[in-house]
Parts: C-alpha cells; structure tokens; sequence
C-alpha cells in the first residue's frame, strides 16, 4: 500500500512528508485517518529511545478516522498470540507481553498518515465523528486506567499524577477524580495549575506539597528521571508508585533506598492498556465525563507539532489532522 505520511528518517531529525509503501495482509481493513495524537512516548521512540526500532517509520498510535464510512478508533496492539487473546477476552486489564503483540507506529506503520491498515478485530465504533477530542484524551485516559488496577486505586485513595498537564496526565487525572481519588496533579506551571483546579483536583507546583497535604497513597510517575525521587518521597508507607513513563529515556537512580525499604514501598511498571480499557475510555471521551484539552496541526506542520510539544508550550495533546 501507498500512504502519504510524515515519515521520520532519522532520529532526532525533522520528519519528511510523502509518500511511504508498505505491505499489508491481504484481509486487514483501511482507515482513512482524520486524527492523531501526538504522544510523549511518539517523542521517545523520535528521540531513539526504543532500542529495537529503525527509521524509516511511521510513528502515531492514536488514530481515529473512518472504516468503511463509519467512524472508529484503533485499538493500536496488534496482537499475534492467540494466548494473549484468549487472556483478554478473560480479563479485562490484560496486555500482551512483549512479542505478543505488534504497536502500530512502532513495529508496524501508524497514523501519521492519511490512511492506515490493521485487521478489522482492532477497529472501536465511535460514539460520534468528532475525532480531535477521541485522538487528545483516549490514550491518557486508558493509560490512567490500566496503571490504577495495577496500583489497585480505590475511591477515596489520595493519588498524586506527575507531569499532569501533559496529553496523559490532564485527561488522566480526570479519570481518577471519576473514580472517587483525591487528586494531587504537579505541574510546574502556575497557570496550567489553575486549569488543573477547574478539573476539581488539587493542583501542586511543588512535590514538597505533602508536608501540609499529608503523604498519598500511589503516585502516576510520567515524567520519570526528574521527578521520581521527590515523588517518592511523597509516599505512604507501604504506598505504591506505578512508572509510566520516563521522559527524558535517561537512567533513574534511586536516591534514597532507605525510604523504598524502610517503608516498604512498591513499584510498578505499567507498559500499555487493554482493548476493554480502550472501548471504556472511547465512551467517557464520548459521553463528556472526560474533557479532551488539545491543539490541532495539519500533517504537514508535524515539525511545528513536535517544537511545541518538546518545548513544553502545550496544555494537552498536539493533534494531526492528515
Ligand atoms: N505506559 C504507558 O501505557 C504510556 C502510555 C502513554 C504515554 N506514556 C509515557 O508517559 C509519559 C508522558 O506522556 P504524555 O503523552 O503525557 O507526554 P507530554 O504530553 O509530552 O507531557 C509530559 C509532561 O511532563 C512534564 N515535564 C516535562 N519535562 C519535565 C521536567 N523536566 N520536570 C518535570 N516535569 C516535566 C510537563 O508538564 P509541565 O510542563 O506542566 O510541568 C509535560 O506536560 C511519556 O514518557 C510517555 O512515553 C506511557
Ligand atoms: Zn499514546
């Protein structure tokens, strides 16, 4: 098949727009992408920090569109393990292992084109075709989900969400607020902070916060190498920190093994969310529970997209519009 896509070259450099071709199984179906979220874990594998990829790729894993004229997300694992789907049609927070599963925009071309090709199993309907809010908020919110039942967040838990202005975090933490956690959303900035408060969670711009607030019961670490150590700190006894992300890709050395021992903290690793996860998601995005925060660009402007994403200037998620 021929896309146009903006296609990444080389790591760290400017992405091309044209045309890219690939194979594709003779039974999969096209999406003609009309969305695309631009995730902080795109800016990773951009940045080289996935060691088993090589360009040229296609990168985007939140595409929204129309198959066959009716509006649909893409579930972005494309599962090779028939073990690992009869895991989730049993268990609604299953993932595949690595292996298990093939990541659309990462072992296989994703949405940062005009049309992408997966088999018909990963296409959600959507509620409506209004796209933009679909690619901003689904991943952040399936995201939040899948890491709070490895966490086991209950009503009423005081959840602390590192880097929650971001595309997961501000759509993340409203998840959390729907689940009955008392929020603590850190940003660094005073006024994304504000934006945060109108989502009714409480908005810190400093992890010394819990001196006055009381230490959390789990802490969403997305940022990673910068934060995780004062995050910690944050913690309970007994507390649980899930990493979802680490921004930077650098190592992230524990400063302080004591706290982990001596309050018998654990730690989680959260990779990825299942498709129940993802079709829960879809309807919260839908119905309005969860408000999409986002600016869109033209596929041609993914340069633009990626400066103002790296330099920090967006509330939410960049968009692409193919
Ligand atoms: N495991 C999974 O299932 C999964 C899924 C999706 C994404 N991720 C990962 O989650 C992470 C966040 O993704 P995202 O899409 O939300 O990224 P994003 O939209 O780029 O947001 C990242 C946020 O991190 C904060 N930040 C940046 N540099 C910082 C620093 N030096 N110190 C403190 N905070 C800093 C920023 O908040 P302020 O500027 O407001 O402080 C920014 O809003 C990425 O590492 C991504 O790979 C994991
Ligand atoms: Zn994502």
């Amino acid at each position: 098949m021929r896309v146009r896509g903006a296609i990444l070259e080389s790591f760290r450099a400017p992405f091309r727009v044209g045309e890219y071709e690939y194979q594709v199984p003779d039974d999969w179906v096209e999406v003609e992408v009309k969305a695309v979220g631009v995730c902080g874990r795109d800016l990773v594998v951009w940045k080289g920090g996935f060691r088993n990829l090589r360009p040229p790729l296609l990168l985007g894993h939140e595409v929204f569109g129309y198959a066959d004229g009716e509006p649909v997300g893409v579930y972005p694992a494309i599962v090779v393990s028939e073990e690992c789907r009869r895991r989730m049609d049993s268990d609604p927070g299953a993932v595949c292992n690595v292996g298990e599963a093939l990541v659309l925009g990462e072992q296989l071309p994703g949405g940062y084109a005009d049309r992408v090709y997966v088999p018909e199993w990963n296409l959600v309907r959507l509620p409506d075709d209004d796209f933009d809010k679909y690619a901003a908020a689904v991943c952040g919110v399936a995201t939040l989900m899948h890491a709070s039942r490895a966490a086991r967040v209950a009503a009423g838990d005081k959840v602390l969400v590192t880097g929650a202005s971001g595309g997961v975090g501000i759509h993340g933490v409203q998840y959390l607020r729907l689940i009955g956690a008392e929020v603590y959303a850190y940003t660094r900035s005073k006024e994304r902070a504000r934006v945060l408060e109108s989502l009714g969670v409480n908005a810190v711009t400093s992890l010394s916060f819990y001196r006055e607030a009381g230490r959390v019961d789990v802490v969403m670490e997305l940022v990673g190498k910068y934060t995780f150590n004062d995050s910690m700190r944050a913690l309970r006894p007994r507390g649980r920190m899930v990493l979802i992300g680490n921004i930077s890709g650098e190592p992230v050395p524990i400063e302080r093994p004591a706290l982990l021992v001596m309050r018998e903290l654990e730690i989680h690793g959260s990779a990825a969310f299942s498709k129940k996860e993802y079709e829960a998601a879809v309807r919260l995005v839908g119905s309005g529970l969860v408000k999409a925060f986002y600016k869109t660009f033209r596929l041609d402007e993914v340069n633009e997209a990626y400066r103002i994403v790296e330099s920090g200037e967006i509330l939410g998620r960049a968009v692409l519009k193919p």
